[in-house]
């Protein structure tokens, strides 16, 4: 019985604790909100990761899987998110059948800042700016991969030698980038007054980009929390079951 206990426990403690791995190629595992089994995300810092993608990251990247309306989901109102939709403008077909503008609405797509991929190239030096709806899942540990990207931005190393065009950047594969360094201190001012490091920056936008990416990690967690708890719950009662049928059996 105890060992089944101390079982049941140790099924349930599997994903409780995310322990502190060791620095994996230069990229430092940071603590997440939404780490665990009962982790979820700081609608503080979704909103403030949103401000940063719409005030530096829009510039080049995409979210084309994300729709204004989905902000709702980070704690924006109906108005709100209607107002933010109002800023961009979508191609549509007026009553002449002629091509026009509209303002876009909570059901359209994220506004993307090219129209294809040639003109994103073309305006980057021949890089491509990746769509990021799904970045911080594209990447080995996508969250600290993308904090460390937008804090790797140092001094070559000695020897090394920037290519015509790109940036020095500590985690990124080959280490010369062709984004420009896009985040610094004091890069946004935060309408809810926290103070713009760009520490704080990176962070907050990494944590917009999981949850673009993972919107309903939340409902996963909580379902996984309570199989678990069943799971546990049910090899007790198999065990007690079991040892009365073997009580029964050996006649004690
Ligand atoms: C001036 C344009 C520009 C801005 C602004 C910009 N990026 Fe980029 N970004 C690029 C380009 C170009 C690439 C492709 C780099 C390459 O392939 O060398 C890139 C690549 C990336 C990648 C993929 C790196 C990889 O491993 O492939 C991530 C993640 C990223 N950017 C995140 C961001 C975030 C987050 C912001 C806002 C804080 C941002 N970018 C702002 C142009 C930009």
């Amino acid at each position: 019985m105890r060992s089944m206990m101390i079982g049941a426990a140790a099924l349930l403690g599997l994903g409780l604790t995310a322990p502190a791995l060791a620095a994996e190629g230069g990229v430092p595992h940071l603590e997440w909100s939404f780490s665990g089994a009962f982790g979820t995300y700081d609608r503080a810092a979704l909103q403030r990761g949103f401000q940063v993608y719409k005030e530096v990251c829009s510039a080049c990247h995409s979210m084309k899987y994300l729709s204004y309306r989905d902000l709702r989901d980070i704690g924006f109102s109906e108005a709100e998110v209607k107002a933010i939709a109002a800023q961009y403008e979508v191609a549509t077909i007026d009553e002449n059948g002629d091509p026009a503008t509209r303002k876009a609405e909570p059901s359209d797509r994220f506004h993307s800042p090219f129209p294809n991929d040639e003109a994103a190239r073309a305006a980057n030096g021949g890089a491509l700016p990746p769509d990021l709806s799904l970045m911080a899942k594209a990447r080995h540990a996508g969250p600290d991969y993308i904090v460390a990207l937008l804090s790797g931005y140092h001094e070559p190393p000695p020897g090394f030698v920037v290519a015509e065009g790109k940036s020095y950047n500590a985690v990124f594969a080959g280490n010369n980038i062709g984004m420009p360094k896009p985040i610094s201190d004091d890069q946004v001012t935060y309408a809810d007054g926290t103070k713009a490091t760009l520490a704080q920056e990176a962070h907050d936008v990494a944590t917009f980009l999981m949850w673009a990416a993972e919107p309903k990690l939340e409902e996963r967690k909580r379902i996984g929390v309570k199989v678990m708890g069943f799971l546990g719950l049910l090899s007790i009662f198999t065990y007690l079951s079991y040892r009365r049928v073997r009580r029964k059996v050996q006649g004690h």
